[in-house]
């Protein structure tokens, strides 16, 4: 049977911290680490190898573009960081010049994977992956808002006091400041959240606002982001269907086309199977089309 392979391009505290997460889950049968600082790579496979004894058989090395040949999952977290302050669209130039690199590299060795796209502003770079990989949709998806969506339900389960993973409630639009809550279709079981306008206010703000927090406190935020990189990897590699609020690329979807933005979709197999088209208030459509606006605009700042 062919076997499973998971590559990690960017050994920073994302990629670093998600190749342990899909490691400690055991998640595929070959993970490599790519890294423009080599040593950093290989210093990370041996300190993973070592943990062996304690874990499933799973293959670890510091590779080389050449190992993303027959990867099943190419996941890019390389790129600048946000400082303290920083916007997340702040970074697109820099990743941009970045990326364009990395993605040649990656078409030399492999043209049946699919791209998982982390770096920031994640919608942009995963909208210049699609362009220029050339790819179909479904095989290039960008984490999106699907992070942002955790953080949404795990703030909700602490104000009810129930566990996140009964709650429902996306988080759509930019990885980013112009992202927006689906209040409107946010349940817990089907049932109505019951909170006031104050407690909204304070879930979303502290949603939107988590990663400055974190950036402020620590440096980098890796933990969650890893969590959901590896839900997504999950839902390719056992071909779950799952619907995740990931970024796609979207054609006619509430008036917006051409550009990609984190809405639900169904991962399977074969990466994005479709689009869930939601039915928003008319206030969240507004909302959304204006997030779709602000990424376009950003698209537009790069193209050449
Ligand atoms: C996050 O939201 C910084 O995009 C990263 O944690």
């Amino acid at each position: 049977m062919k076997k499973s392979r998971i590559v990690v391009i960017g050994a920073g505290a994302v990629g670093s911290t998600t190749a342990y997460t899909l490691l400690l889950r055991n998640r595929m049968d070959e993970l490599v680490l790519i890294d423009a600082n080599e040593k950093k790579a290989i210093g990370d496979a041996l300190d993973m190898n070592h943990g062996m004894p304690f874990l499933g058989g799973t293959k670890v090395w510091a590779g080389t573009y050449e190992d993303c040949k027959g990867a099943d999952i190419i996941i890019i977290t390389a790129g600048v960081a946000q400082r303290p302050g920083e916007e997340r669209i702040q970074l697109l130039k820099r990743n941009v010049a970045i990326f364009d690199q990395i993605i040649d590299e990656v078409l030399k060795y492999n043209d049946d994977g699919i791209l998982l796209i982390a770096s920031n502003p994640v919608d942009v770079m995963s909208y210049f992956s699609l362009r220029k990989s050339r790819w179909p949709v479904n095989r290039v998806i960008g984490s999106g808002t699907l992070l942002d969506s955790a953080r949404f339900r795990y703030l909700i389960g602490e104000e009810l006091n129930i566990d996140p993973r009964s709650v429902h409630a996306p988080i759509i639009g930019e990885h980013g400041d112009s992202e927006l809550p689906v209040w409107s279709l946010s349940n817990v079981a089907g049932t109505e959240l019951g909170l006031n306008d104050e407690q909204k206010e304070r879930i979303f703000t502290g949603t939107r606002d988590a990663a400055y927090q974190i950036i402020e406190a620590k440096g980098a935020t890796y933990y969650a982001i890893a969590l959901a990189l590896d839900r997504i990897c999950t839902a390719i590699l056992q071909d779950e269907g799952a619907v995740l609020n990931v970024s796609t690329l979207l054609d006619n979807y509430l008036g917006v086309s051409d550009v990609y933005i984190g809405v639900p979709c169904v991962v399977d197999r074969g990466g994005i199977r479709n689009v869930l088209e939601l039915t928003l208030s008319d206030e969240e459509t507004a909302l959304f089309q204006k997030s779709a606006n602000k990424l376009k605009g950003l698209i537009e700042s790069i193209r050449d």
